[in-house]
């Protein structure tokens, strides 16, 4: 129902064309959403929110074979719903079939032109080859089953924000529902009598959001399967609004809310909600387990692993270190925790080759690089991540995995002089010469005035010819 009032076009929130439009925004977008960082996707992909997911997983797995919902032979299917770039599943994958869970992850999006960049992705057709992902297109709100047994693990990262929401004031007057002209710049609203959702009976005076989208996939998710059904969800929470105050969303591009997951919860009430322990309108992990049987394992491994917000907590703490002249150990402590993230470790490469490293340190730093590099999601973004770690480790000695990352950002982020200078120099320290050559003539085919590439490779040359 949108309420048209002559030459007016304001439409209730949930209906408005800015949620219509998302998946074709996101069509148009491509990988640019997340390569020129459209939208945010660092914390929803990073690797300790992989490996928090996998034990989660591996637990609910545990319990859905015990209750007989999945057969010995039967393997688990996890469909990442709007997966983005895939770099979360590429984490994910090999740390499920590390822990011995029979799963085939199915990494799936409403944009056709996603899919098919995901399944084009070198380091995910290789997974798909082991048979370990699928790709396959997904509407989160008219789901279809995917997967060969009823019992799924639905992932919804940075999802329930771009799906519909409803605008709900609630003041001393009673309830009443925003309506929005997107039309005008600053967006203009109205407010419209309505009855307050049971929602949010309880909750006092205010401007609200209800995840309306999120609350009807839900539904739909659990309608589709037959089995029990376990939904991971990581997203931004909500920060309290006035009752005079608008609705906040933010945009770009495409549009996202603040999800509140009690509210969600309260409108999804088939699931069981599980909430991390301390309430974060930053960003929380949250889980929805339909009611369909008992999952103690699960439940434990929630209160061990989920419950406690790890990844915000590793993000605040990072936050935290930018702003003070952290010791190496202090960085190193931060960068274990991360399980050697790649793009933390590139942030701190430069305070890192400033430092006067022991043997140990050294050492240390290797090893954190080497994981980095195992981790890497090759991806084209703003900061060339290969590039960084390759010069830290180059900076150290460890030459063979310097020349490795070299060779990773040439192919991330294309043939820059710089890479494929240092590239020569590490193939030369190496006593690959001939190598060391090639690579100063692919240079010099891009950048013929090169003083110092020239000069190398007159002096290599010559000394390969004597
Ligand atoms: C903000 S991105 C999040 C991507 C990824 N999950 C991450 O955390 O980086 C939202 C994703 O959801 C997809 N999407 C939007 N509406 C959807 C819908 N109705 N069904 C499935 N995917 C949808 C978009 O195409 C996009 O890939």
């Amino acid at each position: 129902m949108a309420f048209c009032h002559t030459g007016d076009v304001f439409t209730p929130l949930q209906e408005s064309a800015v949620f219509a439009r998302q998946a074709e925004v996101y069509e148009r977008l491509g990988m640019r959403a997340w390569s020129e960082g459209i939208v945010p996707w660092r914390a929803t992909t990073c690797p300790l929110l992989a490996e928090v997911e996998a034990e989660l997983i591996a637990a609910f797995d545990v319990d859905v074979r015990a209750a007989g919902a999945l057969a010995p032979d039967d393997v688990l299917t996890i469909i990442d719903v709007g997966a983005g770039t895939g770099r979360l599943g590429f984490r994910l994958a090999p740390s499920l079939a590390a822990r011995g869970v029979r799963a085939k992850l199915v990494l799936t999006d409403v944009s056709p032109s996603n899919v098919e960049a995901l399944a084009a992705h070198r380091q995910l057709a290789s997974l798909a080859s082991d048979g370990l992902v699928t790709f396959e297109h997904f509407d989160a709100l008219s789901p279809t089953p995917l997967g060969d047994s009823g019992t799924p693990v639905l992932l919804a990262h940075y999802l329930f924000d771009t799906l519909p929401h409803r605008a709900i004031r609630v003041t001393r007057e009673g309830g009443f529902e925003g309506l929005v002209d997107v039309g005008q710049e600053p967006w203009a609203w109205r407010y419209q009598p309505a009855v307050v959702p049971e929602a949010l009976t309880a909750r006092g005076e205010g401007t609200f959001l209800l995840p309306v989208g999120a609350a009807r996939a839900l539904t739909a998710w659990r309608d589709c399967f037959t089995g029990p059904v376990l939904v991971l969800s990581a997203d931004k929470g909500v920060a309290p609004r006035g009752p005079t105050e608008d609705p906040l969303l933010a945009r770009h591009e495409s549009v996202s809310a603040g999800v509140d997951f009690d509210a969600l919860a309260s409108m999804a009430p088939a699931f069981r909600h599980l909430s991390p322990s301390t309430p974060s309108d930053v960003f929380a992990l949250h889980a929805f387990v339909s009611a369909r049987g008992e999952t103690p394992n699960f439940g434990e491994a929630w209160r061990r692993r989920g419950a406690t917000n790890e990844v915000l907590g590793l993000l605040e703490r990072f936050a935290a270190l930018l702003k003070t002249d952290p010791s190496v150990d202090a960085m190193f402590g931060v960068l274990d925790e991360s399980r050697a993230d790649p793009d933390l470790l590139a942030q701190l490469a430069g305070r890192l080759k400033e430092s006067a490293l022991t043997s140990s340190q050294a050492t240390h730093l290797v090893q954190l690089l080497v994981r980095a590099a195992q981790q890497h999601f090759v991806f084209r973004q703003q900061l060339d991540v290969p590039f960084t770690l390759a010069i830290t480790a180059h900076h150290v000695g460890a030459l063979e995995l310097a020349v490795a990352l070299y060779l990773l950002s040439l192919q991330e982020s294309g043939a820059h002089d710089s890479t494929l200078l240092n590239l020569a120099l590490a193939q030369h320290a190496l006593g690959r010469h001939g190598l060391a050559c090639e690579a100063l003539e692919v240079l010099l085919a891009h950048t013929a005035d090169h003083p110092r590439a020239r000069a190398l490779l007159a002096d290599w040359q010559t000394a390969l010819e004597a």
